[in-house]
Order: C-alpha cells, then sequence, then structure tokens
C-alpha cells in the first residue's frame, strides 16, 4: 500500500471512528425502521415509493387510503409479512389515511425547508452547530410555462434577498439554481433562444448576487442537456464579471467530465476568474440508463459503480491541486470520497478558503459531524419547498437512500465492514457497452438523432443548405403528343411563393399502362427468391441511412416537418424495410419453396405455403412521407407483388427520393413504379380489374370509399381485391385526478400540437377529470403559450404551418365551430406568411360537438370534462374512430380497467400518444380508423399474401415412397 494510501485509510479510520457510532436520522425510528423493510422487499419499495409520489396529488383521506391499498395489493405476499403489514393495512383505512400524508410530510421534512422565513432560520441556527453554512436551491416541479419560469426566479430572489441577511452567521450568500428553470423552453435545436430566455431572467439575479457578493452554483441535470447547461455557464462567466462567484456542479460518472473540467479551469485562467466547481457523482444514474435503453443510444454514463468512483476520486485530487484557480466542493456522503478529498487537501496544505466539501441536507448527519470535527470546511445544500413541489427530489433521495449501490445504506444499515467501506474503488476491466437495447435476434430500431450534438445539427443544416442548391428539381416527362403533361408545383408550406419542384403527373390512361407493364413483370418478381428481395430491401434501409440527413431536409422544406418529426420519418421508413425484411423471412420459413407441412399421413403427404397476390396499388398520405409510402411499399415488394406507387401531392419530392433508392438497390423498374396523379389516377387504379391489393392510409372517406369501389368487381375481374386500409382518428387522452400534471401537460402538447396536429395518432380531445380539470387548463394553457410557431427550416421553432391552403381553411374553420361551441381558452401566435393556423384550446365541449366528433388535422384541442375516471373512459370511447388513446392516472385499478376496456388500436397509459415504432408498438386502429391489422407488426404481411395448401396422394398399389417436400 502506498504512503498516500495509508493515509486516507487513516484519514477514514479516524473519520469512522467519530461517524460511525451513530446513525443517520433517516435510518431511526419508525422511517428507519420502515426504510429497513422496504429494503429487503423491492416490490414493497416500489409500491411505497408510487405511493409517496402520487400523494401531493391526492385529495382526502379516502383516496389516499385507496392508492395506498391498491399499492399494496401489488406486492406479493412474502414481502408484506409480520408488523409492517399491520401498520400498512391500518394505514389503508379510509379514516386514516391523513396518517400516510403526516408520516409523508415529516420525511419530506427531514430532505425539505419549508420556504419560510421561520423554518429557513431554525434550520440555520441549528446547522450553526455543526458548524455548517448552507447553499439553497429553490425546488420545484418541472417548469412547463414561462408563468412557472417567473415564478422560480421570484423565488429565488427573495431566497437570495433573506440569505444576505442572514451574511452574520453564513457569510455570502449561496445559491443553488437550475438553468432548465429559467425557461420553459430549453432545448439544445434552440441553445441561442434558450439563452436569451434564460439570460432575461438570470440578469436580475445574477444583478443582486452581485450586490450581494453571492455565489451561484449551477446544478447539473440531464447528459442531454450537458452540453449546453456548460456552455451558458461559461457564457456567464465571460460576458458577466463583477462581485458575484459563479460555480457549477460536474458529474463524475460521465466520461466526458474530465474534459469538461479542462475547459472550465482553462476558461478560469484565461479571465483570471476563481470559478467553483462542486463535484458530485452524478443523481440520474437509473433515468440515463432507461432513456438510453429507450432509444438505443449509448449510455453516457460509466456503468460501473466503481468506475465512478475511481473517476470521483481522480477528479478530487486534480480539483485541490487546482485550488488556485478553481473552487472545489467535495459534493458527497461517502466515507472513503470525503477521506480522499481531506487527506489531499492535507497534503496539499489547503485551508477553508481553498475548498469545501458539500453535502445534503437529512443525509450522513454523522458523516459531516465528523467533518466538521476534522476542521473542514462544510456546506449542506438546503433544497426549500414543501411536499407539493419538492416531490420528485424526494423521490431521488429515497432512492437513493435505499439502493444497493448507496454508500450510505452499505454502512448505516447493511453493515459493510470498515475494510470494505475504506477500500479503494476497484473498477471492472470491461469496456462500456454502447447500445444496450441490443437483443440478439431482434430487429432493433434505427435510433433517432441526437440533437443535442452540434455535429449532427451541422448536417442537417448542411443538407437544408446543399438541397437549396439544386431547387427547383425537375421531374418532367419526355414530351409527348398523346398525353400531354400537367405539371404539379411542389410548395414550400412555410412559403409558399417558394416552388421546391416541377413534377408531371400521369393520366389515368398512363397509370393503365402501369399496370399492363407491372403485370408482365410479376411471375418474375414472384419467382425471385425471398432472399433476394429481402436483401434488396435490407440495401435500401443502409442507402436510407446514408442519405438520412438529406431525406429529413427535404421533409423539413416539402412537408414543413420539424427536425425532430423529419427525422423520426426518416427512421421510421427505415425500420419497415428492416422489419418487413425480417418478418417476410420468418413467413417464409426454411423449407425449399416456403412449404410447410400441416400433417402427413401413410400415403398422404399435405403442405400451405404463402403465395403474393400479384399488383399492390399503394396511396399514401403526406403526414409521413417517406414511413407511410415506404412502409406499404415495402411490403408489398418483400412479399413479392409489383408495386404502383400513388403518392399524395405534396409529397410527390419524398416519394421520388424513395423511388430512386428502391431502384437504385435492384427493384426492377416495371415492378415498382411511381404514378404521380390526382384522385382520377388513383380512381383509375382503385377501379382496374387487374389489380389485386389496394394499400391506403389517409382519410376515412378516401378509405370508405375504396373499401366500396374495391369490393364492386369489374365484370371481366376474376378475384376479391384485397384492401388494406389505415384511416384517421379522433384520440382522447384521459387525465385522471391523480395524474402526474407535469408528466400528463408534456405529453398532451406533444401529442396535439406535434406537426401541427397532422398525426392520424394526434390528440384533439382531452378528456379531464372534474377535480383537475381547472388546475390542468391553466397549466396547459399557460404551457402551450410557450411554444414556438413558425418555418420548420429554423430548428428553433417547434411547430410549422399545415401543409395546404385547404387544410388550413378546414382547420380555420373549426376554430370558428369552436368559439361557438365552448370556451376558447387559448390561441397562439403564428406568422402570417406560409399556411398557418393558430394553435388553439377549447373548453367546455360536450359529446355531441363537432369540435368532439370530428377529425380536424390541425392543432386544435378540445378539453372535455367529465365527473370520474369511468365517465371519462366513456367519453373517449364515444367516437366513430379507434386509433389511439392516452390515459395519464396512478391508481393501478384504473390502469388495469384502460387496459381491458379502452379498445383502441394503440394505447398509451401515461405517455404521449404519438410516435409508435416498427415492431415496438405495431401501429392501426379498428371502427372507422381501420381494419385492425396493424402495420410495423407481425400480421401485417400476410394481408399480401394468400395461402395455398397442396394435398398429394403418394400410394401407388400398396407401395409408399417417402414423401418429397
Ligand atoms: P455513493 O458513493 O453511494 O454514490 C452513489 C452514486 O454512484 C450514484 O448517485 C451514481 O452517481 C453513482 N452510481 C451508482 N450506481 C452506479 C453504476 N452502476 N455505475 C456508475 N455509477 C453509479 N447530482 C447531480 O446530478 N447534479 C447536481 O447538481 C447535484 N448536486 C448535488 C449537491 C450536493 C451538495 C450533493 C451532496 C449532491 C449533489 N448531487 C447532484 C447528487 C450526487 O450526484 C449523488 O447522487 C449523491 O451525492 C450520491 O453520491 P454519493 O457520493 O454521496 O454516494
Amino acid at each position: 500500500m502506498s504512503a498516500l494510501e495509508t493515509e486516507i485509510q487513516h484519514t477514514g479510520r479516524r473519520l469512522l471512528a467519530q461517524a460511525g457510532h451513530s446513525r443517520p436520522a433517516l435510518y431511526r425510528g419508525l422511517t428507519g425502521a420502515l426504510l429497513a423493510r422496504v429494503m429487503d422487499a423491492p416490490p414493497l419499495r416500489d409500491s411505497l415509493f408510487q405511493l409517496v409520489d402520487t400523494l401531493p396529488q391526492l385529495r382526502d383521506n379516502a383516496d389516499i387510503a385507496r392508492h395506498l391499498q391498491a399499492y399494496l395489493d401489488t406486492v406479493p405476499d412474502e414481502n408484506r409479512r409480520g408488523w409492517i403489514s399491520h401498520l400498512l393495512n391500518l394505514a389503508a383505512r379510509p379514516s386514516l389515511g391523513w396518517s400516510v400524508w403526516v408520516f409523508a410530510r415529516q420525511l419530506g421534512k427531514r430532505f425539505l425547508c419549508e420556504e419560510t422565513e421561520k423554518d429557513l432560520s431554525r434550520l440555520l441556527a441549528e446547522l450553526g452547530k455543526v458548524p455548517a453554512r448552507v447553499t439553497v436551491d429553490a425546488v420545484g416541479e418541472t417548469v412547463l410555462s414561462e408563468t412557472e419560469a417567473d415564478a422560480y426566479l421570484q423565488r429565488n430572489l427573495a431566497l437570495l434577498d433573506w440569505l444576505a441577511r442572514q451574511r452574520e452567521s453564513q457569510g455570502a450568500p449561496h445559491l443553488s439554481i437550475k438553468l432548465t428553470a429559467l425557461t420553459s423552453r430549453f432545448d439544445p435545436l434552440d441553445a441561442e433562444g434558450s439563452r436569451e430566455r434564460v439570460l432575461s431572467r438570470l440578469t436580475p439575479l445574477l444583478e443582486a448576487a452581485n450586490r450581494h457578493g453571492a455565489t451561484l452554483t449551477v446544478d447539473m441535470e440531464h447528459y442531454e442537456l450537458k452540453d449546453q447547461i456548460l456552455a451558458l455557464f461559461l457564457y456567464l462567466v465571460e460576458h458577466y464579471p463583477g462581485n458575484w462567484q459563479p460555480a457549477i456542479a460536474l458529474q463524475a460518472y460521465l466520461p466526458d467530465t474530465p474534459a469538461d473540467l479542462e475547459r472550465v479551469h482553462a476558461t478560469a485562467l484565461r479571465l483570471g476568474r476563481r470559478l467553483g466547481v462542486r463535484l458530485v457523482k452524478g443523481a440520474y444514474w437509473d433515468q440515463e440508463q432507461a432513456w438510453a435503453a429507450q432509444r438505443d443510444w449509448p449510455a453516457p454514463t460509466l456503468q460501473d459503480k466503481a468506475a465512478t468512483d475511481a473517476q470521483y476520486e481522480r477528479l478530487t485530487v486534480w480539483l485541490l491541486e487546482r485550488s488556485d484557480a478553481l473552487h472545489p466542493a467535495i459534493a458527497s456522503h461517502n466515507l472513503r470520497s470525503q477521506a480522499v478529498a481531506l487527506t489531499h487537501a492535507r497534503r496539499l496544505g489547503l485551508g477553508a478558503q481553498h475548498w469545501e466539501a458539500q453535502m445534503l441536507l437529512g443525509m450522513a448527519e454523522p458523516l459531516r459531524a465528523a467533518l466538521a470535527a476534522e476542521g473542514v470546511p462544510l456546506r449542506l445544500y438546503v433544497p426549500t419547498g414543501d411536499l407539493s413541489t419538492g416531490i420528485a427530489y424526494l423521490i431521488r433521495r429515497l432512492l437513493e437512500n435505499t439502493a444497493s449501490s448507496s454508500i450510505l445504506r452499505q454502512t448505516y444499515v447493511d453493515g459493510v465492514d470498515q475494510d470494505a467501506l475504506l477500500a479503494a474503488p476497484q473498477p471492472l476491466p470491461i469496456e462500456q457497452p454502447t447500445a444496450p437495447n441490443a437483443a440478439p435476434g431482434s430487429v432493433s430500431n434505427l435510433p433517432l438523432l441526437d440533437f443535442s450534438r452540434p455535429d449532427v445539427q451541422a448536417r442537417v443544416t448542411a443538407a437544408l443548405a446543399e438541397i437549396r442548391t439544386q431547387l427547383p428539381l425537375h421531374y418532367r416527362q419526355a414530351p409527348s403528343m398523346e398525353t400531354p403533361a400537367t405539371c404539379f408545383s411542389a410548395r414550400n408550406p412555410a412559403a409558399p411563393d417558394e416552388v421546391l419542384g416541377y413534377i408531371d403527373l400521369v393520366t389515368p390512361a398512363q397509370a393503365d399502362a402501369a399496370v399492363g407493364k407491372a403485370k408482365a413483370a410479376f411471375p418474375a418478381w414472384r419467382d425471385t427468391a425471398v432472399a433476394e428481395r429481402c436483401r434488396i430491401l435490407r440495401r435500401a434501409a443502409d442507402l436510407m441511412v446514408a442519405e438520412r440527413h438529406s431525406l429529413a431536409a427535404l421533409e423539413v422544406l416539402e412537408e414543413a416537418k420539424p427536425w425532430r418529426d423529419a427525422d423520426a420519418d426518416v427512421a421510421e421508413a427505415v425500420d419497415f424495410l428492416r422489419y418487413y425484411a425480417a418478418q417476410m423471412e420468418a413467413l417464409q420459413g426454411d423449407a425449399p419453396g416456403g412449404w410447410r407441412t400441416t400433417k402427413d399421413f401413410p400415403g398422404e403427404s399435405n403442405a400451405w405455403a404463402y403465395a403474393p397476390r400479384g399488383i399492390a396499388v399503394v396511396i399514401a398520405p403526406w403526414n409521413f412521407p417517406l414511413a407511410i409510402l415506404c412502409g406499404m411499399t415495402s411490403a408489398a415488394l418483400v412479399s413479392g407483388n409489383c408495386a404502383l406507387m400513388k403518392p399524395a401531392l405534396p409529397a410527390l419530392l419524398v416519394a421520388q427520393a424513395l423511388h430512386r433508392i428502391l431502384l437504385a438497390v435492384g427493384v426492377p423498374p416495371e415492378v415498382l413504379q411511381l404514378l404521380p396523379g390526382d384522385a382520377d389516377v388513383g380512381q383509375a387504379l382503385v377501379r382496374h380489374p387487374a389489380v389485386n391489393i389496394i394499400a391506403f392510409t389517409g382519410s376515412r372517406q378516401v378509405g370508405l370509399s375504396i373499401l366500396q369501389a374495391a369490393h364492386s368487381p369489374a365484370p371481366e375481374q376474376r378475384h376479391i381485391k384485397q384492401v388494406v386500409c389505415e384511416m384517421g382518428g379522433k384520440n382522447a387522452i384521459v387525465v385522471d385526478a391523480d395524474a402526474d400534471l407535469d408528466d400528463a401537460i408534456a405529453g398532451i402538447l406533444a401529442s396535439a400540437f406535434g406537426y401541427s396536429g397532422q398525426k392520424c395518432s394526434a390528440c384533439s380531445r382531452v378528456i379531464a377529470v372534474e377535480a383537475v380539470h381547472d388546475r390542468l387548463l391553466q397549466r396547459l394553457a399557460e404551457a402551450a403559450d410557450s411554444l414556438a410557431w413558425g418555418p420548420p427550416e429554423n430548428p428553433a421553432n417547434d411547430h410549422g404551418p399545415l401543409i395546404t391552403t385547404a387544410a388550413r381553411d378546414k382547420a380555420l374553420g373549426y376554430i370558428e365551430i369552436g368559439r361557438y361551441e365552448g370556451r376558447q381558452v387559448w390561441q397562439g401566435k403564428v406568422p402570417d406568411l406560409g399556411w398557418y393556423v393558430p394553435p388553439t384550446i377549447f373548453a367546455d365541449i360536450q359529446p355531441q360537438h363537432r369540435l368532439a366528433r370530428e377529425e380536424i388535422f390541425g392543432p386544435i384541442l378540445a378539453v372535455m370534462k367529465a365527473p370520474d375516471f369511468a365517465a371519462a373512459l366513456a367519453l373517449a370511447q364515444d367516437a366513430d374512430y379507434a386509433l389511439t388513446g392516452g390515459v395519464y392516472t396512478r391508481l393501478p385499478q384504473h390502469l388495469a380497467l384502460a387496459r381491458d376496456h379502452y379498445a383502441v388500436g394503440n394505447l398509451y397509459l401515461n405517455r404521449r400518444i404519438t410516435g409508435a415504432r416498427v415492431g415496438v408498438q405495431p401501429f392501426g386502429g379498428i371502427a372507422l380508423s381501420g381494419t385492425g391489422i396493424q402495420a410495423g407488426g407481425p400480421d401485417y404481411l400476410k394481408q399480401f399474401l394468400w395461402s395455398r395448401c397442396v394435398s398429394t396422394n403418394t400410394m401407388r398399389h400398396g407401395f409408399m415412397p417417402t414423401p418429397t417436400p
């Protein structure tokens, strides 16, 4: 053991000797006994933490008791034996619900201080005895609106003012702030706008901090925002000189952090300004893992706790050695981590002005007393607020105190021995996994682009610029006397005077000729090996991935898709290609010709196989211009059919790109033909007697007319046409009384206004249970106000215009209807130029109103009220459509009720209702939304196939040869 390590061990043992005998308050008394019990029973822990999470939203004793009972019912019997079972059963009596509330409040008070002068003064006096100073943090709900951001600023100004008056005991005031709470739109795609919005609120706070010589520490949040937060911090340091002390928290669980520290240090040296760095391990580890897995992005954090601890130690030393330029705050409750800091601080001869240790209120009190006894300058992080505002913070602390990797649990509950507690961390010698979601054999979805990365943003910017050099694009036919072409001009919906391209439309006669060509090409394509057809699809997917930035850029211009939506559409198209290739292989099986035996008898063999139907007409909409057209077309092709693509007029340029890609990878031109045309062409194709399949996605009116036409055979037609039909929706989100409103509001806004409401999955009705209706409506309107509407080419805009003048006029008409039927509670502002419709929210909509019944396809949201959850669910289902639906509730029975009885194709619980992923959330509805067979699901391809069975008598005068397949 090195001399230094020996010294660390000595320091650690000294600290332990002082700290080890008493337990932190959290682990004592009833709370301690309860926590100890739940740590042994994770299902019990999960259910009680879920209850705590829901509590602020519950109205009365009975409601609390009902939730407690419901959560307990999900816990297996073996986890709730003995005294805890009696206690919890008692608390679950309707008359004793208050006891749960009292207990939770007491628990909350261990970690949070009420934001009143009285409570703060009392706490400061108590902490003065440690002795410790404080940094105060106004904890809050997620900031969803600028009103809420204003409130956050006002709280901080008041806290700063109050702290300035405590200078005698506290020294200069010290605040911890979250930059994301200073604006409701903190988005890496709008870094400049985010900075302006944050600065507009931060300026008065900085002025006050300057007056008082206060320290402002910027808390670090999720990884996706890390670079933006750091950049903004460095901007502040550079552009706001003065008497205030800037500091930032950086997380040791990130491999990026050493480089980030170098940046902070370089800035400090360059400006000659000492900067504070709070070194933490990182509070969002579990969430980062979950989000990375869901998105199939590499996990941004280290995977091994010991690796985090080891990096923490290295960075502690690095910081302490630079304490002339930086002011290190070593923020940890880990005995070993603090022993390392203390040992090195002593070795370097650092005093109170050079560094400090920081801890959270309510955590590791014995260690903080031991550090204070060693003369370590100590600061406690005091979150202020009540249980309602601080619930997310409280849950984080409870999780941290009960996690098996937590040092506090190991020290004070699990009784890990001294040597182990003080042992130097030994990271595992393995590489970081990069794609946690890649299950072997599964078709993984193409991960969406990470727009927090400047290089990714730059590639889309470059792709947009590149396309602009090619405009207008030309898709013209060779001039012909017999069929003079009608030319269609593709326009930019955000700037309708701008023509993006010219495309000649085909005539019904040309469409007829195309069917003839396809008919001739069919036998060869049918007989092309399935393996080859699958290879072609996969090659197309690869080519699309290579072109993903320019394809997305084209959608931004042609369909006015915001960047994220455009990228998601391209990724979905890639997913369809890969998924249907895999599905076709599975349907084909391994046997030659795809023949599978049903049952063989002596003298008789029986086998069946799938066969393609023939010619598929694909009629696709413009709202997912690549994904839907590609999905239906690739399904037709891979199953051996010829495909005639008839895309919607506002999506002809994207369709040309798809056509080019599929031909480039080897689909024969007669097998796949692109027929840009108007409704006459669509009708001619649907009625054509040689067509076998019509794959349609679009409006109910057209869908129903296609079904009718397709099922009225022409005299010379010798088959029944198969119609694959996806239509619209009038989708509702139900918000229950106990819903998490932060989540519900974010989910509603994304679902209702994403791509300006032009998704068939969009939410157009919110049905709120009475108890939560008014509060939801108010926050929803405030939050909607912070969204930006403008040309999607500028990624700072969240939403753009509608697709055509006709779409705009229709939506504007519904706004007039809404004003007559209901009460307009909010309307957004949109630019004058372009086919924009002001997003609008109406309340007091009744079930019989047109706004509650008709599909609008625009940014118009109808809010309805229901007396209770069951009534809300009934209202949600009272529609001609049944495509998507959503429910925000935290009561297990209500989740089960929705799952079992809310009969829509895609039901989303406690999340937004748009954004289905191929193979993960097969998509499509029933009722007048569709036929119930979902795209991107295991049954979809079968619609493009028929199955045939062959029975062979193999007996020859009593002799039975072994059957050949
Ligand atoms: P301990 O030694 O038990 O470490 C627990 C930590 O290890 C986890 O929080 C996680 O970071 C890491 N970990 C757990 N499992 C892991 C695994 N499998 N692989 C890799 N790493 C793993 N946090 C934050 O993100 N932003 C902030 O601004 C702040 N601010 C802050 C201020 C103050 C004063 C304190 C004391 C703490 C913070 N934190 C924070 C919280 C901090 O990041 C951390 O969550 C807790 O302090 C727990 O870490 P300890 O060192 O105390 O405990």
